[in-house]
């Protein structure tokens, strides 16, 4: 009998990659979407076109009853907890519900996975995220935050994953379920929301070149990222559901680099260098044959406090897991600008 596995935000970035994959490899695959069962409902239809293999329920993060009944009905032997307020920007303009959604909504599916009686039988991923280490100088190992470094959260969005990460595991060792946490650094890719910095510069460079658009604006060039490609991450979610023990891992490339760096490389894709004058909020970045201003500074996107830093160092998934991502950072540049060319040429 084909493996059922539900999959909680199957409209976003990861649920996309995830139940795609999940789908090669046959399983049955069952996904939470927010909103009304509604055939005309446009997240309906656009996550219906996209993946039409897969069930989709209707339910919240915020609604128990709704997620347990999905859990009595489906009965599924794998759950991807992916939904959340991810943007942790947007948590700071609204801590409350980040913290009720992203916190408390992994503690509503376990809680219905308890109430369904499945908790000796399903296995439950985690989303955790590198935003619980929070990149502060004192607590930043120089070969990568590992899965026991220490946690010091600088975002609403932060400490609300910080509290699913340690309910999921809480639960865990109080009642033996099989909970995974993976602690996965940034992944983009040609799924990703155009609010993250990545999506964002890619889309504009491409209409840049397009000539649909003149300029891009953003906030801190400064900051790292260890960036991956969103389609490797899932593969390693789904290695880690099938491990003897459950456990914690790291998802990450080892590897990390600027914003500035981003727009640099993703301006070569269109045979534009990029020179930098000015500093601060003056700060522009130029097209360095015409001196047209391409990137300018807006504050508008700076945060009330930064993750300066985020470097991840995968080995245990590596080694325990046989993870290794495949696209490095130059061909995940290339490959969201010349994604975003062709979606805007059409
Ligand atoms: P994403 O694109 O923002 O997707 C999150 C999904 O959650 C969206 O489809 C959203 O629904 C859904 N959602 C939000 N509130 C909900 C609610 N109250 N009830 C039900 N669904 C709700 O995020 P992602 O990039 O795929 O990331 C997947 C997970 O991994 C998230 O938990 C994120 O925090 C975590 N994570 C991501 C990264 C990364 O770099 N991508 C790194 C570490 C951890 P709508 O489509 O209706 O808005
Ligand atoms: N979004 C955005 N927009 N970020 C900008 C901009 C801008 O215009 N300009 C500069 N940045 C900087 C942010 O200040 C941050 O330092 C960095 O770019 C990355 O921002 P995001 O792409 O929004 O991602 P994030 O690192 O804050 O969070 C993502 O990764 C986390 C894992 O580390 C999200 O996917 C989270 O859900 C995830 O947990």
């Amino acid at each position: 009998m084909a493996k059922k596995a539900l999959i909680t935000g199957i409209a976003g970035q990861d649920g996309g990659h995830l139940a795609a994959l999940l789908h090669e490899k046959g399983y049955e695959v069952y996904g939470v979407i927010r909103g009304q069962l509604e055939a005309s409902h446009p997240r309906y239809q656009q996550v219906r076109t996209e993946m039409p293999y897969a069930n989709l329920i209707m339910a919240d993060l915020l609604d128990l009853s709704a997620l347990t009944r999905a859990m009595q009905e489906i009965k599924p032997d794998e759950v991807y907890n992916l939904a959340a307020i991810s943007h942790v920007g947007y948590s700071f303009r609204d801590p409350v519900l980040t913290a009720d959604v992203t916190g408390k909504g992994v503690l509503n599916v376990l809680e219905a996975i308890r109430l369904a009686g499945l908790e000796k039988t399903t296995r439950f991923y985690q989303a955790s995220t590198s935003e619980m280490f929070g990149g502060l100088e004192y607590n930043r190992p120089e070969t990568g935050y590992t899965e026991d470094a220490a946690f010091h959260p600088r975002s609403p969005y932060g400490v609300a994953k910080l509290y699913g990460h340690w309910i999921t595991k809480n639960y865990r060792e109080n009642y033996g379920m099989f909970n995974v946490t993976g602690i996965l650094f940034n992944h983009e890719g040609e799924r990703r929301g155009p609010e993250f910095v990545t999506r964002k510069i890619s889309q504009a460079v491409a209409r840049i070149k397009l000539g649909l658009q003149e300029s891009i604006e953003l906030g801190n060039l400064d900051a790292k990222r260890d960036w991956g490609y969103a389609g490797d991450y899932v593969e390693g979610m789904w290695r880690m559901l099938q491990q003897d023990e459950p456990d914690d891992y790291v998802l990450a490339t080892g590897e990390t680099h600027t914003i500035r760096e981003f727009c640099e490389l993703a301006f070569k894709e269109i045979g534009i260098t990029i020179s930098w004058s000015g500093s601060g909020v003056d700060e522009k970045g130029l097209n360095s044959e015409t001196n047209e201003v391409l990137i300018a500074i807006n504050p508008e996107f700076f945060r009330p406090s930064e993750v300066d830093l985020l470097l991840g160092d995968p080995t245990k998934a590596e080694t325990v897991l046989g993870w290794k991502r495949k696209v490095d950072f130059p061909g995940l540049v290339k490959l969201m600008v010349d994604h975003d060319l062709k979606a805007e040429s059409k």
